[in-house]
């Protein structure tokens, strides 16, 4: 399925950024976002459960409808494209997974060097009201730990870092800082915020020095994240796209793999590197 003078440059590869989207987890059982029928968005609207607004207006809605998320998210198990992701490792020198996904599944496949574009969603963090911030009259004080605006500055001094570890999203009312009463909600991003800047500058880097991107699972409809393939073509990286549909990506490709991850990245990394525990010459 890929031509012998292609599977030749992708044996040379020294460093490949493998960049992945809802697609990726789909054959785990997480639906994507904008798949019509089964698609998250199309049950709901993302301004209504994805934003910083909507946690401010209603912050139990926000915390079900993400608990909900979780459940199929705990479900899940990595799937055989996963599995296939990490085992680039054991060909390529440098193997860098840059996610937008909150699920978790390519290290629980084993994928070591993960940038999680999009936050994950087992983690919990302090909602910081942007705008409540700006519109108080005192400075706010940071909650050690939180790190959120503590919402009172009587601090319970006795509340420790293994107490915030234990909250989880689970169902239930929304938690709160042990510590300073900050309302806690999943560590992803939402619209409308940044994304980490660290982050997002190691992903721009590692896209534009590696010598092959595969692109997997993503529409490609969500900025910055969506830039990085073109970023890897306009440094002449190689570019393998695995996507059932064809996306703004796939003419500019040197390959497009049409079907499922968990279906065609097994025999991709097969074909072009050779069989599981053996080093393809
Ligand atoms: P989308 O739902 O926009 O796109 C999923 C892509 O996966 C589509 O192109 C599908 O054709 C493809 N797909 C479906 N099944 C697949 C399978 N089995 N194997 C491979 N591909 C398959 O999801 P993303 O592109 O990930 O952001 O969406 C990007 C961001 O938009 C998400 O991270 C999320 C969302 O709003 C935030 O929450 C910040």
């Amino acid at each position: 399925m890929i031509a012998p003078e292609l599977q030749e440059r992708l044996r040379a590869v020294k460093h490949c950024v493998v960049f992945t989207g809802a697609g990726m987890s789909a054959e785990s059982g997480i639906p994507t976002f904008r798949d019509r029928a089964q698609g998250l968005w199309a049950k709901v609207d993302p301004a209504e459960v994805a934003t910083p607004y909507a946690f401010r207006k209603n912050p139990q809605f926000v915390w079900d409808w993400h608990v909900h998320l979780a459940d199929a998210v705990r479900r899940a198990r990595p799937n055989d494209g996963h599995a296939a992701v990490a085992r680039l490792q054991q060909f390529i020198p440098r193997v860098t997974v840059i996610t937008q996904n909150i699920d978790n599944l390519h290290q629980a496949a084993g994928s070591r060097n993960v940038i999680e574009l999009h936050g994950n969603l087992m983690r919990l963090k302090a909602f910081v009201d942007v705008d409540e911030l700006f519109n108080g009259d005192a400075s706010p004080l940071i909650c050690r730990l939180c790190n959120g605006y503590a919402v009172s500055d009587e601090l319970d001094r006795y509340a420790g870092p293994e107490d915030l570890a234990a909250i989880e999203l689970k169902a239930g009312s929304v938690p709160r800082c042990p510590a300073c009463g900050a309302l806690l909600r999943p560590d992803v991003v939402w619209f409308g915020e940044p994304l980490h800047p660290g982050m997002l500058e190691d992903a721009f880097l590692a896209a534009e020095t590696c010598d092959a991107l595969i692109c997997i699972g993503t529409s490609l409809e969500v900025e910055p994240a969506a830039s990085l393939p073109w970023r890897a073509i306009n440094r002449g990286a190689l570019v393998i796209e695995v996507n059932p549909v064809p996306t703004p990506l796939s003419l500019a490709a040197n390959a497009r793999l049409a079907g499922g991850a968990g279906e065609v990245l097994p025999h991709f990394v097969s074909s072009v590197w050779g069989s599981p525990g053996r080093r393809s010459l």
